[in-house]
């Protein structure tokens, strides 16, 4: 299972959302899931943020492009191709003023790509990464559960449903972790065991679908 895994917070070691994405993998590998990760830290290799020349070449089609345009999406490409390629996206981030990272966000600016990750067919959008399992892992500093304070301030959660979506992102898993900062120490462990369970039922889930996939790949071929 071939598993594009992007990162996206400044933090480095202190990062909650980085050890829950590695978490993951690790619960995908225990489950017995033969995966390879094709990672991308976008706090490193960050997008570039949508340039004039950018919103004019990525709105002419293909055969009308110039050298010149096409230079400007190479690195757009590239990134549209890594995630068609992958079977399963994971991507961890934490909240930012109630969004997400804005390299994340430079990171979706690249890739909802007309042509490539979707489509126009005869007027009707058709997002093309229809696939993929997708997993979002996100870290909270506040709690934005139903019945909390801040819970109508999440702008995180609907932006990447809706980016996504157009793409192509039907049914995304989402495992938030929160509270994680504005709290005491106790409520910030049970965030994490928490997410730990509901990281490891999406493993579980993702690792049963992918095992009974590989199992009928082999019946057929043998
Ligand atoms: C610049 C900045 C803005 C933040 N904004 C929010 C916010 O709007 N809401 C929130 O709940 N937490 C906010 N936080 C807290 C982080 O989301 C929280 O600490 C999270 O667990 C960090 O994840 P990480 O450990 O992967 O970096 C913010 C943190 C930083 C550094």
């Amino acid at each position: 299972m071939k598993i594009f895994h992007v990162d996206a917070s400044a933090k480095r070691e202190r990062s909650n959302s980085r050890a829950l994405s590695r978490q993951f993998i690790e619960n995908l590998r225990r489950e017995g899931v033969d995966v390879e990760v094709d990672y991308l830290d976008v706090t490193v290799d960050t997008p570039p943020h949508v340039t004039e020349a950018f919103a004019i070449a990525t709105y002419h089609q293909e055969h009308e492009r110039t050298d010149e345009m096409r230079a400007t999406l190479t690195a757009s490409d590239a990134l549209c191709k890594r995630l068609l390629e992958a079977d399963a996206l994971v991507f961890a981030m934490p909240m930012y003023n109630w969004s997400m990272p804005s390299a994340f966000k430079a990171f979706i600016d690249s890739v909802t790509r007309p042509g490539i990750t979707y489509k126009n067919e005869n007027g009707n959008i058709v997002g093309q990464l229809n696939r993929q399992k997708v997993l979002f892992i996100t870290t909270r500093g506040a709690d934005l559960r139903p019945g909390n304070v801040f819970s109508s301030m999440d702008a995180l959660t609907p932006a990447l449903r809706a980016a996504f979506g157009f793409i192509g992102v039907s049914a995304p898993r989402f495992v938030d972790a929160q509270p994680l900062q504005f709290s005491d120490q106790q409520a910030r462990n049970e965030a994490l065991k928490r997410a730990h369970t509901e990281l490891a039922d999406v493993a579980a889930d993702w690792a049963a679908s992918e095992l009974a996939r590989v199992g009928s790949v082999e019946a057929e071929t043998a």
